[in-house]
């Protein structure tokens, strides 16, 4: 089983061979269990207008089926059947292109290059050749789960960044923060915030900024919890019946 309540939990600085992991868990954020990607899904399929898609579907069905072979209302059934089929098939296609889109975009940017792109260099007070500390306000970290009894079997389960090249010169923009979905809840979300903001906070930053998205509530939640103010919802564009819109908050820091 994936789930280990007893594993010892550590944070610290990415370094490029958590390369692999670090990008499947960014992309299990998008379109894994409990993310944006999931919860659009279910809530295009079960959305009460998607209901009379499905009404469409099935009335067309049996027209199809009950009426004499090459009559009208054959026709009708099979038209019925193929136009909601098609709505279907076009929901899944748009949505899944959104995130998957999303998710390409993220990996050949920031993701490419984390090193290079957060400013990581070799650490003095570390000896080993991989270890990384951030030199400007822009960071990314990890959270690294081991068992007890078996050290080697080391695996990532949460990360984060910090960017200081997207806003002005006293904010920052957290951004890629992940939990692997069998270590959420246990605080390990708190943590990597927690680190971010202190980070932050030793660069002397004004605020942290992050640009979160409607379907990610439990995320708003979370930075509700830890002080961050958001702004209303703004619709950045519809698929189906769906909104798609960008959550904005804030974390003042002085
Ligand atoms: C958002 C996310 C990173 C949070 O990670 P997490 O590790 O679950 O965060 P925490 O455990 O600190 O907090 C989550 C909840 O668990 C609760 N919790 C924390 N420690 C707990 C514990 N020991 N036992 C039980 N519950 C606990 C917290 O109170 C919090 O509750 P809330 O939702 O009511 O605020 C995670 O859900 C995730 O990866 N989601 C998908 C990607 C995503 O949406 N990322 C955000 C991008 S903006």
């Amino acid at each position: 089983m994936d789930k280990q309540p007893q594993d010892i939990i550590t944070m610290r600085v990415y370094h490029p061979n958590d390369f692999e992991q670090v990008k499947d868990l960014f992309s299990l954020g998008i379109v894994g269990p409990g993310s944006p990607g999931r919860l659009s899904f279910r809530l295009s399929y079960t959305h009460q207008y998607t209901f009379a898609v499905y009404m469409v579907l099935a009335l067309g069905l049996w027209l199809s089926v009950s009426s004499m072979l090459w009559s009208i209302t054959h026709y009708v059934g099979l038209l019925l059947v193929v136009l909601a089929l098609g709505y279907l098939v076009w929901i899944f296609v748009k949505v899944r292109g959104f995130f998957e889109g999303y998710r390409l975009a993220c990996l050949a940017e920031d993701l490419s290059d984390i090193p290079g792109y957060y400013k990581l260099v070799p650490s003095p007070t570390v000896t080993t050749a991989m270890g990384l500390t951030p030199i400007t306000p822009s960071g990314f970290w990890v959270v690294e789960a081991h068992s007890p009894q078996s050290e080697s079997t080391r695996k990532i389960v949460g990360c984060v960044a910090l960017d200081y090249s997207l806003g002005d010169s006293t904010s920052a923009d957290l951004r890629r923060f992940s939990v692997l979905p069998s270590y959420r809840c246990k605080g390990i979300g708190s943590l990597l915030l927690r680190t971010v903001v202190a980070h932050a906070r030793c660069h002397r930053l004004s605020k942290v900024h992050i640009t979160t998205t409607s379907f990610q509530m439990n995320a708003v939640r979370l930075y509700a919890r830890h002080g961050w103010i958001a702004q209303p919802m703004k619709p950045v564009t519809s698929i189906g019946v769906l909104t798609f819109g960008h959550v904005e908050m804030d974390l003042p820091l002085r």
